[in-house]
Parts: C-alpha cells; sequence; structure tokens
C-alpha cells in the first residue's frame, strides 16, 4: 500500500469540468465553468480536472483562468499522450500555485487496436510522453485508458514504466464500467503489491456508472489501496455517468465504522454545488439521486412519518443539515424585504453582491406577486434564470387556447436587440409557442426532450420546464421556472437556442459542431 500520503487520508479528485462536461449537451459556459471550480475549491476538493486544454480554445482559456484563480485546490488538465497535448497542457495549468498534467492512453486490446501499436510500441510511447510530462510539471497522474479490460500483466508492465518515467499519480479508469467490487478492489491491490515503486505513488480509482457499480467499485478500490477517488458532482458523465462525489463522501462519512477513512470535503456544501452543477449542465437530478435527490430525505409513508417523529435515526441515516439541506424553514412573502431575501439566499449557499441583489430583488417581488409563499426551491429556481447577454430574449407572449386542442401563441422576442413578433398555431400552447418562437429565429434544431416538473406544491407551483435541443450533432440544453408552464417553456426553448447560438459561434463557420469526446480524439 501506497506510503506517500496519511493512509487514512482518500483524495478527492473532481472532473465534472472534463469527464462530466464531455457528457452530450452537459456544455457549460466559460463563466458556468469558472463558477462551479470555485464552488469545487470552496468545498475542500483536493484536485480539479478542468478541462481538456488541446480540446478547444475554449477548454484552453477556462482551464487557464480556473488555473489562475485556484486557492486551495491542484488544477489539473488532461493530455493524450502525445508532445503537442502535453505541452498545451501545461501552458493552461501552469499558472496555478499547485498543478498537474493528467496524461492517458488506451492499454486494453480494443483501446490498443486503434493507434495500431504494439504492446512494445506503446510502453515506448509511455515512457516518452510521462518523461515529457515530468519534465515540465512535479505533479503528473498517468492513466491506462480502459484499464479493467487490459491484462493485468501488462498493466504492471506499463504502470511501472510510467512510475519509472516520473508519474507521481497512477490512475486505473474503469472506462466503460466493466468491473464489480471484489474485481476491482483485487486489481488495485494486486498492482500496489506487485509493481516496483508502487509505493512511491498514489493509485487512484476513476469509475463510470454503466452497471450502476461505480460507488461501490470507487469504495472497494479504496479498500485495496487506492488513495485518490475520481468523481463527479451528481455523477455526470457520459452514458450512465461517472462516481458521484457526494456518494463517497457521504459513504465514507456515514460508515467510517467499516471504511475508516476521511476526506477534506465539506459536505454542508455539497446540496448548493449539486443544484448548481444540474442547472448549468442542463442535467435534473433524478428525484431518488442518493444523497441529492429531492426525495433523499423526504419520508412520505404514514409509517415513516411517524417513526421519524419519535425518533429521526429510525428512517435517517444522515442528517439532510450534513449535506446543506437546511431543516423546515419559513417562506418569504411579498412583504418579506432586502434583508429577509439576503439572508435567506446566504442560508441557500448563494453570495450575492449589492447589485445582484438589486436585481433578484424585483424578480422575487414579481413571484410573491403571483405566489403567496416563497419557498426556498423557488428561490433556487429563481437564482437559475436566464443571461441578460442573450441574444434572444423573450419580451412578452399572449396564448389563446381552444377545447379542440388548438392553441395560438403570440411571441414577442429581442432578437440582439430588435423586437420581432409572430404569431403561429399548434397543437396546444406549447406547440403554438414553439412554432412562433421559430418563425422569429427560424432553425432546424430538433426537440429532444421537453420535460416539466413542479418545483413546490399547490396550483400556484412555479414549473420548472428542461428543453434538449440537438442541431447537426451538437446538443443544448435550456431550462426555466415560472408559475405559468407555457412561460417557463418558452423561456427554457429560448435558452437552448442561446446554448446553440453561442456554441455555433466558438465553433466558428463551417467548422464540425458535432460533441466532441476524447475517445474520438484517441
Ligand atoms: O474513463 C476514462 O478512461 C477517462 C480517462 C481519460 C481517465 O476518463
Ligand atoms: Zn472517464
Amino acid at each position: 500500500m501506497t506510503n506517500v500520503t496519511d493512509q487514512d487520508h482518500v483524495l478527492i479528485f473532481d472532473t465534472t469540468l472534463r469527464d462530466g462536461e464531455q457528457s452530450p449537451g452537459a456544455t457549460m459556459t466559460h463563466n458556468e465553468k469558472l463558477e462551479i471550480a470555485e464552488l469545487l475549491d470552496e468545498m475542500g476538493v483536493d484536485i480539479i480536472e478542468a478541462g481538456f486544454p488541446i480540446a478547444s480554445e475554449g477548454d484552453f482559456k477556462a482551464v487557464t483562468e480556473i488555473a489562475e484563480r485556484s486557492k486551495n485546490s491542484r488544477i489539473c488538465g488532461l493530455a493524450r499522450a502525445n508532445i503537442a497535448d502535453i505541452d498545451r497542457c501545461w501552458e493552461a495549468v501552469k499558472h496555478a500555485g499547485k498543478n498537474r498534467i493528467h496524461t492517458f492512453i488506451g492499454t486494453s486490446p480494443l483501446h490498443r487496436a486503434i493507434p495500431n501499436l504494439t504492446m512494445d510500441e506503446m510502453a515506448n510511447k509511455i515512457h516518452e510522453t510521462v518523461s515529457h510530462a515530468r519534465n515540465l510539471c512535479e505533479n503528473v497522474q498517468w492513466s491506462p485508458m480502459d484499464a479493467t479490460r487490459t491484462e493485468w500483466d501488462y498493466l504492471c508492465r506499463v504502470i511501472e514504466i510510467a512510475i519509472k518515467a516520473g508519474a507521481t499519480t497512477i490512475n486505473i479508469p474503469d472506462t466503460v464500467g466493466y468491473t464489480a467490487p471484489a474485481e476491482s478492489a483485487d486489481l488495485i491491490k494486486c498492482l500496489i503489491e506487485t509493481v516496483p515503486g508502487a509505493d512511491e505513488v498514489i493509485f487512484a480509482t476513476h469509475c463510470h456508472n454503466d452497471l450502476g457499480m461505480a460507488t461501490a467499485n470507487s469504495l472497494a478500490a479504496v479498500a485495496g489501496g487506492a488513495r485518490q477517488i475520481e468523481c463527479t458532482i451528481n455523477g455526470l458523465g457520459e452514458r450512465a455517468g461517472n462516481t458521484a462525489l457526494e456518494e463517497v463522501v457521504m459513504a465514507l462519512r456515514t460508515r467510517n465504522d467499516i471504511m475508516p477513512w476521511h476526506t477534506g470535503i465539506d459536505t454542508t456544501k455539497i446540496m448548493h454545488i449539486s443544484r448548481r452543477v444540474a442547472t448549468v449542465a442542463g442535467f435534473p437530478v433524478q428525484f431518488n439521486k442518493a444523497i441529492v435527490g429531492k426525495n433523499a430525505f423526504a419520508h412520505e409513508s404514514g409509517i415513516h412519518q411517524d417513526g421519524m417523529l419519535k425518533n429521526r435515526e429510525n428512517f435517517e441515516i444522515m442528517r439532510p443539515e450534513d449535506i446543506g439541506l437546511s431543516g423546515t424553514s419559513l417562506p418569504l412573502g411579498k412583504h418579506s424585504g432586502r434583508a429577509a431575501l439576503r439572508d435567506k439566499l446566504e442560508t441557500l449557499g448563494y453570495e450575492v453582491g449589492d447589485n445582484q441583489l438589486r436585481d433578484i430583488f424585483v424578480r422575487f417581488k414579481d413571484l410573491a406577486d403571483r405566489k403567496k409563499e416563497v419557498f426556498d426551491d423557488d428561490l433556487i429556481a429563481l437564482m437559475s434564470l436566464d443571461d441578460d447577454d442573450d441574444r434572444l430574449q423573450l419580451v412578452s407572449m399572449k396564448v389563446t387556447c381552444g377545447t379542440g386542442g388548438q392553441a395560438e401563441s403570440t411571441v414577442e422576442l429581442e432578437f440582439d436587440g430588435k423586437d420581432v413578433i409572430a404569431t403561429e398555431h399548434g397543437d396546444g400552447p406549447v406547440d403554438a409557442t414553439f412554432r412562433a418562437i421559430r418563425a422569429i429565429y427560424p432553425n432546424k434544431a430538433h426537440l429532444q426532450l421537453y420535460q416539466v416538473h413542479a418545483v413546490t406544491e399547490g396550483t400556484d407551483a412555479q414549473a420548472t420546464v428542461s428543453v434538449r435541443l440537438e442541431e447537426d450533432g451538437m446538443i443544448a440544453t435550456g431550462q426555466s421556472a415560472n408559475t405559468d408552464t407555457v412561460v417557463a417553456s418558452a423561456k427554457a426553448y429560448i435558452h437552448a437556442l442561446n446554448r446553440l447560438i453561442m456554441r455555433r459561434e466558438k465553433a466558428g463557420p463551417g467548422a464540425d459542431t458535432r460533441e466532441i469526446s476524447y475517445k474520438d480524439l484517441t
């Protein structure tokens, strides 16, 4: 077992901004990435994988700025096994007080076939690229991608090479979510016992959730000797996602009696960052998701409520406040003032400056006029509303519905500062409204997903609407909340269109805008 770190301590490596953001449709704007990085840093994440600097100019700028602004976390960038990638990565991460280059190559038989390298050729490439990275940066992570489907003897051989070339962390990715807990533990244990020099480095685990075992596999790897868990907020990531940060951290905390390892995470910050990631990535958290799902701490059945009233430990193994969920809190109303609003926002994890508070207060008053009680969830939805810099903005809309399902919608949008109005008919109010928006801003985006959730209870509840659009392989999601479901739908659709416009502009004319995956780039 490695002796290079406190044996009780498990490092948390968050890859929400790299592996998470690669998930089709989860693209975040530059400012959103900076915000999430700041929250990760504040919550005590040891290493933030901020992006893949060579993948795009946007990624490079984001990693650079995150590195410049970092306070306590180590900032890491991803690089394939070539000199250009590694140099670009260093250019971005070198600005951080603590930095890391993470370089990888696929080592399984299937992945070796992609660059068509023999085992020996690949071994040489690993030596060359890891040495190059180590000459630039004193902290280098190396990953044999698809490690769990790589022959164990070859894995031992290439890990030894990477260690000799200067890697300081060896990450073992379960790239396709194929392993199971017992195997995950055995593999790490075997590598640590077999590979010469293994006690000089930290072993990390990086699991995907294709079989729903990412959390279990990560914890088993720790039992086997790994001392770094790679994870994302809400388990965001391609396909079934990555290991969820909140799950491994809370599991280690709650069952410390049988898993005697700790992390440096301030768990009271979990709920806020979970909501922000869900909003900016446009991936709502499923209601029954462990730790951060809306129902995770709700006890609705009569038996459970009775038991809870007698003793909360009957049905609760964690306290809501441990993850930053405030207990029963009084709703605000239309007579609540600015100080009460600021106070409430702070308890929900939002720090707002005076100007921002002024804007939010106007929106809050508008909502309080329509809704008697403004609950925490209403405020959270209010804080996620659209950006004033968007090129398309909703000015007004009027919808008339007939009993036969036909509806008419008149929509007024501001497009690049100019007001444009269109009226369209459709099969129901949402269809008519989307048609009117398309009449103003013609596009061939295909509506892949349209989802409505009530934020709170009652007929005056706000509805949160999520929309996912696809155009030429590029995916954009939009979200909005309003007490009127049709208005929320229009705003969510416009939000998604603004994101598509932004991505198109970033890609430049004639660019191939399909989702970039590091797997395409290997
Ligand atoms: O899943 C994976 O293999 C990865 C590597 C780049 C570490 O994300
Ligand atoms: Zn991954």
